[in-house]
């Protein structure tokens, strides 16, 4: 491999792998409940020292940073990978860019194609060849996270995941674009846990464990996985270089509170039982992960406890990448 030709190798069996069933279920749940609690922003908000902005605002702040970080300008072609309900591709529409998104959650696309939005339901693992080149800028926000499993990282495979997802981005980018950008949010583990550990129920732990609250999350609640600082980065080699750091783990930490606060008044309120009623089918074919989420969000309170202490025990780390060769 020399500078100017990164490797292109790239472990086949991460592009086969498929969806992991817990994530599109996390969705539909969220779908369900958390549409209805007025909730259509699934990552950070930007709050910029300021505890007091509101919470709409600070996701439109968000949105808007990240375009800038992805030079996002009119007639630019975006692509949003695990687009949600598509918050930033609206934004980039405002700007006069021309976005599309991809999800792997069914509900997710049929709102964004109600809103005239380009989204297509595609695990980004499986895009193929037609999509190269296609692309002057991509953004991740808050969807790598689900990219690796604790089943993955148990068998080594998480390095993989994240350099196959380098390489796809890589391909994705228009060679002609100067300076194209890949920007990504994710939360990181600020201390990795034994994979082996998060596999287990999370009773065979403390409460106040990470061990727990990890299973719960990552095991049962939402599907996923963390990397660690400098995971990404050296996952990145010769594909992408990091040209700018951003720590927003208040910024979660400050998004999470106000959402489990506004969404717990609303469905264990009267105003809420419509919500559990339209809620029931899924969760009679869903109970298990019905069960898990709802616990892990307002039981256990794992999703919250991630963002929260001095030091918390993660790092939501908003990165923007340029690529290279
Ligand atoms: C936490 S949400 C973030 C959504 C959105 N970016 C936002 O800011 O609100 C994670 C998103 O990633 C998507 N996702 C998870 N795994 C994916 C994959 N392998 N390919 C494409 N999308 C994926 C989910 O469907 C969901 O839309």
């Amino acid at each position: 491999m020399t500078a100017a030709e990164p490797a292109r190798a790239t472990d086949p069996a991460v592009a086969a792998a498929p969806t992991a069933g817990r994530v599109v279920t996390c969705y539909s749940l969220f779908d369900a409940f958390m549409t209805r609690c007025g909730f259509t922003d699934l990552t950070d908000g930007m709050y910029e020292g300021d505890p007091d902005r509101p919470y709409e605002a600070a996701q439109a702040r968000q949105a808007e940073a990240l375009l800038d970080r992805a030079g996002v300008t009119r007639g630019s072609r975006l692509l949003d990978i695990g687009c949600g309900y598509g918050r930033v591709l609206r934004a980039a529409r405002d700007r006069g860019a021309k976005g599309w998104g991809v999800t792997v959650s069914p509900e997710q696309v049929r709102r964004n194609a109600a809103a005239g939005l380009n989204v297509r339901l595609e695990n980004y693992k499986h895009l193929g060849p037609e999509w190269d080149g296609q692309f002057d800028a991509v953004i991740a926000n808050g969807s790598l996270e689900h990219f690796a499993q604790p089943e993955d990282a148990a068998a080594g495979r998480d390095d993989a995941i994240y350099r196959h997802l380098f390489s796809t981005v890589h391909r994705l980018l228009d060679p002609e674009t100067a300076g194209a950008r890949f920007v990504t949010t994710a939360i990181h583990f600020r201390r990795r846990p034994d994979p082996a550990d998060l596999l287990r129920p999370p009773g065979a732990f403390r409460r106040d464990s990470e061990e727990f609250h990890f299973a719960r999350v990552l095991s049962q609640g939402f599907g996923g996985w963390y990397p660690v600082r400098g995971q990404l980065e050296r996952c990145a080699e010769g594909y992408f270089r990091l040209v700018d750091e951003e720590d927003g783990t208040e910024d979660y930490r400050l998004t999470s509170e106000a959402c489990l606060a506004a969404s717990r008044r609303r469905i264990h309120s009267a105003r809420g039982v419509p919500i559990w009623l339209r809620a029931v089918p899924l969760m009679l074919r869903r109970p298990v992960q019905a069960a898990r989420l709802y616990r892990c969000v307002f039981g256990s309170e794992s999703w919250n406890w991630q963002f929260r202490g001095a030091p918390a025990p993660t790092v939501l780390l908003r990165q923007t990448w340029e690529r290279v060769g």
